[in-house]
């Protein structure tokens, strides 16, 4: 699918002010793409997913998909919102299979799969716990196995490694390149993290401050698709890239 966007802007009233987040963002993203959004804190990325979503609308701008205009993308994406939002009353499996479960999937198919997956996650043992018996890393694997089995071509992730140790972030980052690989996704992701954004996507979209609006544009031409983090890390791209845009948010141009 391909998807554009065009002059997306956004206000909000804060105190009775208007104050602009979204100054007429332009990006355009295709087919299988792995694209990521960097910016400075509260300069608008949430918002930008919130209104690819559907959760929120613009105050003008259009997006289109596949070069038809649409009100937004709620048909074809599934969102993991910053925030990891599992039922509390629900356990791993019960909140993995929510997504089948509004679908009206045969159930029996769908626990196979979800049990599959979650174990493929390391969450095997944790199948029938509860969200608050998890720590933090698992919440959020849940989270995003939960968002694949909504079984949507474009995959919506804002922060989904937020609040992760390093050595679980890593682990994490690889699953999320392999998804990527095997279930042939498109993938929106915001990160504050120039080392995340650098070792997992095709492009990388840098905001500047509020009001958001996209300062730059880096490509990363690898030499393979078949990737891992391990193998991303050595490419000579990377640290020349990661000083570039490191040096663009020490000068304060985002
Ligand atoms: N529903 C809302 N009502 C009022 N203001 C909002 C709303 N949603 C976002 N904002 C404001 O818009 C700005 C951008 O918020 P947003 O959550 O998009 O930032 P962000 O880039 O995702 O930040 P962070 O990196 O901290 O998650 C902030 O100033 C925030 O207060
Ligand atoms: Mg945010």
């Amino acid at each position: 699918m391909n998807i554009k966007i065009v002059n997306l802007s956004r206000s909000f009233r804060v105190n009775g002010t208007q104050v602009r987040v979204l100054d007429n963002i332009n990006f355009d993203v295709r087919e299988n793409e792995f694209v990521t959004f960097i910016g400075p804190s509260g300069c608008g990325k949430s918002t930008i997913l919130n209104i690819l979503a559907g959760f929120i609308s613009p105050d003008s701008g259009f997006i289109y998909l596949n070069g038809k205009r649409v009100s937004n993308l709620a048909t074809i994406a599934a969102y993991m919102v910053q925030k990891d939002l599992l039922l509390p009353w629900r356990t791993v499996l019960g909140n993995a299979l929510l997504g089948p479960e509004i679908r009206g999937d045969d159930m029996s198919i769908a626990r196979r799969e979800a049990e599959e997956l979650l174990s493929n996650f390391g969450l095997q043992d944790f199948i029938n716990s509860y969200p608050h018996e998890l720590s933090g890393g698992m919440r959020q694997r849940v989270a995003l196995a939960r968002t694949l089995l909504f079984k949507r071509p474009l995959l919506l992730l804002d922060e989904p490694f937020g609040a992760l140790d390093a050595m679980t972030r890593f682990v994490m980052q690889n699953l999320l390149l392999r998804v990527h690989k095997k279930y042939r996704k498109t993938v929106i992701l915001v990160t504050h993290d120039i080392d995340e954004a650098l070792l997992l996507s095709d492009r990388i979209f840098v905001l500047s401050a509020r009001p958001a609006r996209v300062k730059s544009v880096y490509e990363i031409k690898r030499a393979t698709r078949e990737r891992e983090v391990k193998e991303n890390l050595k490419e000579k791209i990377f640290s020349e890239l990661k000083e570039e845009i490191g040096t663009v948010f020490r000068n304060g141009e985002v």
